[in-house]
């Protein structure tokens, strides 16, 4: 998001200290971030706070000594993106009838930029049919409005209206601050290892912590696709606005990815799938007793071989990732061919920068046409990036003029 300048807009409700987290996370993602307040905001958290956290000067009041004048046409027109949050139910009508009767409302009237509205308010004002047909109205003119998150709020009242969390705002500001080329494609990616039960409280696992897989949903998710993330057990947050699966075994992945797979144009297999599991798990816990223990594994179901054997209705793309110790290309080369694949991403996962659980990867990419493309070293958020690309390209020579 470097290059990007961003308006938050903070009105007058008890969330607005997470608009503190959120100039924050915007500032570290590279973010020229300038504040605005209303007067009631400035009785919840004081402007000094967003002054620091932004490193520009806060405007509450167009008329303060001191103010720059049309810097509330200025703003918004020389800004990428504008948030409201917390967005009141106030700041909604106004924003819904034309209302400038403050800095805030002045500079969202004659902005240019895209509007991100953060909804956080009381469950029972949010369901009113005046909130709701405001909300409407804005959406229907083009503004962009989040849904609130359900739970306790301050109020003491239970339901929807908390402000969704800051973490939330920033990838949907994202979103909207990203090129939406592939917007219309349905991606199915799968990220993280399976686990295969031995009794109740053992398993066979991996060392994948999700981190590749997770990092291609987000990225298709940021440049308009619609995403399903099938995922074994992570200690990762699912993506915002991503479809969730969790799984745990090769077997509960396989049925999650295959049933619905006809529904996607593209799918990726980041995951580790275990490539065995113990013919039986135990019913009770295995009990300390022979010097020596066999466990007799058997083989689980290739689900990537199984999708590539039923890939017949064209153009649709599958790509396979290839873990490898040694011969990275070979091997990577021999999978692609074998699981019928249109590209395969081969990592050398015996390197610490790489692979497993590391944030960085390398990798070499290959394609059915024989190409290779050497990727440096490179963050996982990154290589997603640039993978989906390559992806994007597969798409568009398969289905020109799209
Ligand atoms: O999760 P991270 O910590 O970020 O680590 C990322 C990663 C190293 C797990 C990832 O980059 C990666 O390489 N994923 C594939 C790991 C793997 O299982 O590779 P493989 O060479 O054994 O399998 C080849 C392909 O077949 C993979 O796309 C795999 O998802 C698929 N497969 C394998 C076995 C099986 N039974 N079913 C499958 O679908």
């Amino acid at each position: 998001m470097k290059d990007k300048r961003v308006v938050v807009g903070v009105t007058g409700g008890i969330a607005a200290y997470k608009a503190a987290e959120l100039v924050r996370l915007l500032v570290r993602a590279g973010v020229d971030t300038r504040v605005a307040m209303t007067a009631h905001a400035t009785k919840f958290v004081a402007p000094l706070t967003f002054e620091v956290l932004s490193g520009n000067r806060v405007v509450c009041d167009m008329w303060d000594h001191g103010a720059v004048p049309m810097d509330h046409i200025r703003w918004g027109q020389e800004s990428d993106l504008i948030i409201i949050a917390p967005a009141t139910a106030n700041i909604i009508a106004k924003m819904a009838h034309g209302v400038g009767d403050d800095f805030l409302s002045s500079l969202i009237l004659a902005a240019t930029a895209k509007v991100l509205v953060c909804p956080s308010m009381n469950t029972h004002m949010f369901q009113n049919p005046a909130v709701q047909d405001n909300i409407k109205l804005l959406k229907q003119r083009g503004f962009m409005s989040m849904t609130p998150s359900e739970g306790e709020l301050a109020c003491g009242t239970e339901g929807p209206g908390r402000l969704p969390e800051p973490a939330d705002i920033l990838e949907q500001a994202r979103m909207l601050l990203s090129e939406q080329d592939l917007l219309g494609l349905r991606i199915l990616v799968t990220a993280g290892p399976t686990i295969e039960p031995l009794d109740p409280v053992r398993y066979l696992t991996n060392r994948s912590s999700g981190k590749m897989g997770y990092a291609l949903a987000m990225a298709a998710r940021l440049r308009g696709a619609d995403v399903m993330l099938v995922s074994g057990p992570t200690r990762l947050r699912p993506p915002h606005d991503v479809h969730f699966c969790e799984v745990k075994t090769a077997e509960e992945m396989r049925q999650a990815v295959l049933a619905p797979s006809s529904q996607y144009d593209v799918i990726i297999k980041a995951a580790a799938v275990s490539d065995y599991r113990p013919r039986a798990k135990a019913e009770h816990k295995i009990k300390k007793g022979e010097e020596n223990q066999t466990i007799e594994l058997v083989k689980n179901p290739d689900i990537l071989a199984e999708l590539g054997s039923m890939k017949v209705d064209f153009p649709r793309i599958l790509v396979g990732f290839s873990a490898e110790t040694e011969d990275l290309a070979e091997n990577a080369r021999r999978k692609l061919e074998k699981k019928n694949l249109d590209m395969i991403v081969a990592n050398d996962v015996s390197r610490e920068d790489a692979g497993f659980d590391s944030d960085t990867n390398l990798v070499k990419v290959m394609y059915r046409d024989g190409h290779i493309e050497e990727f440096p070293l490179m963050t996982k958020t990154e290589l997603a990036d640039q993978l989906l690309g390559r992806i994007r390209d597969l798409w568009e020579d398969r289905s020109p003029g799209r």
